[in-house]
């Protein structure tokens, strides 16, 4: 069996900061509530030019200079993303064709355990011959399909980008075990009905008063959500319990599988969804916060970029050396979970 690790780790986060003293301005909010109930502080929004394809490809960029590593040396590309640009093609296509990088590339949609599913498959296609080293980026700009005058929803969410470059590596290190999931009876408590094809635009350009009888023959026309609701909608109650039960869940397989105890384990970075959640997760698990990489004050949910970034910052300030064990850990709409146990070989 191969074994698979990450050999360098990169992020790109908007410049443009809304803090909650912001939100206040146009928000019936407060800094206090947000703060409280999710420990978030600000967040970044994407610009107009920012949209995924430009964070994903600055995300990769920087994983590709912390390596020796030229586009063409990567021959799989993944991109995780609840938001891409365009409904077709694939973002990944649009990250090979700018970066280089050749073989397969596609999108994956596991909201925010997106990453972690997207390097678990990665995993598998270097370890089937079909690709030696991957790119896998997790990519949002969810402040574009969020309701901005619901508090409930859009005081949660931010922007941004995470990359890794997978490699093959020495045996007994790197990717040691993982574990993904689904609870499709959950697909209700997070979701956002626009963008796709069951709920399109509208009509567009120049129709000449021919609305009416194009409707006839094309009846999904009424289904334009103009009248609808597109955006971003949560029970975030129900999400909390599920996310608490099913981040320990995880963590504690993770551990199992590789016959690791969890306080061997250095670091874990999960989903930065709520701190309450990992507060919560952390005294069920019996071990201190202080186990946990958070930077969610900052850059609040960025969906399934949260873990690269937070990822990349870890190891930017040095929380993360070889020869530690490290769980990345997501939960999110689907509803779904997926974590990975890695024995950490070296990266910038
Ligand atoms: N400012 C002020 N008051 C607010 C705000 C706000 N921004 N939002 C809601 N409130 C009010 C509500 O109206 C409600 O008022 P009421 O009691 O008068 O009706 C009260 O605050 C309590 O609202 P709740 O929704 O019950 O608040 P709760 O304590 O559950 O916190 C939260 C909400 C932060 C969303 C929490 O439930 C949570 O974090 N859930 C998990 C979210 C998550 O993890 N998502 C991950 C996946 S996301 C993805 O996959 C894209």
């Amino acid at each position: 069996m191969r074994y698979v690790t990450v050999a360098s780790c990169g992020s790109c986060l908007p410049s443009h900061v809304l803090s909650n003293h912001d939100l206040e301005r146009f928000l019936e909010t407060t800094h206090e509530w947000i703060h409280s109930r999710t420990g978030i502080n600000e967040r970044r929004i994407a610009g107009a030019n920012e949209d995924n394809l430009h964070l994903s490809l600055e995300a990769s960029r920087d994983a590709l200079r912390g390596s020796s590593l030229r586009g063409e040396d990567i021959d799989l590309t993944i991109v995780a993303t609840t938001t891409c640009d365009r409904m077709v093609p694939a973002l990944a296509c649009s990250v090979q064709r700018e970066l280089g990088t050749r073989g397969p590339a596609f999108d994956i949609n596991a909201a925010c355990s997106g990453f972690t599913y997207a390097v678990v498959v990665a995993l598998h296609l270097m370890r089937g011959g079909i690709a030696s080293r991957a790119l896998v980026v997790g990519t949002e700009t969810l402040t574009r399909i969020i309701d901005w005058t619901d508090r409930s929803t859009c005081v949660l969410f931010g922007d941004g980008a995470g990359a890794v470059i997978l490699e093959p590596c020495d045996r007994g290190e790197g990717i040691l075990s993982y574990s993904l999931g689904a609870w499709g009876e959950g697909d209700k408590l997070i979701f956002a009905e626009g963008g796709g094809a069951r709920m399109m635009a509208s009509l567009s350009g120049n129709l000449d008063g021919r609305e009416e009888s194009m409707a006839t023959y094309l009846p999904f026309l009424s289904h334009a959500w103009n009248d609808r609701y597109p955006y971003l909608q949560m029970d975030g109650r129900e999400v909390y319990k599920f996310a608490v039960r099913k981040l320990c869940e995880t963590v504690e397989d993770l551990c199992r599988q590789a016959a690791v105890n969890l306080g061997e384990v250095r670091l874990i970075v999960p989903h930065q969804a709520n701190y309450r959640i990992i507060q919560a997760a952390a005294q069920r698990l019996g071990i201190p916060l202080e186990c946990f990489h958070l930077n969610l004050d900052r850059f609040a949910n960025t969906s399934a970029a949260s873990i690269p970034i937070a990822l990349e910052e870890a190891v930017r300030w040095g929380k993360i050396s070889p020869g530690d064990l490290v769980i990345l850990v997501g939960f999110g709409a689907g509803l779904t979970w997926g974590g990975i146990l890695i024995r950490w070989t070296g990266c910038k």
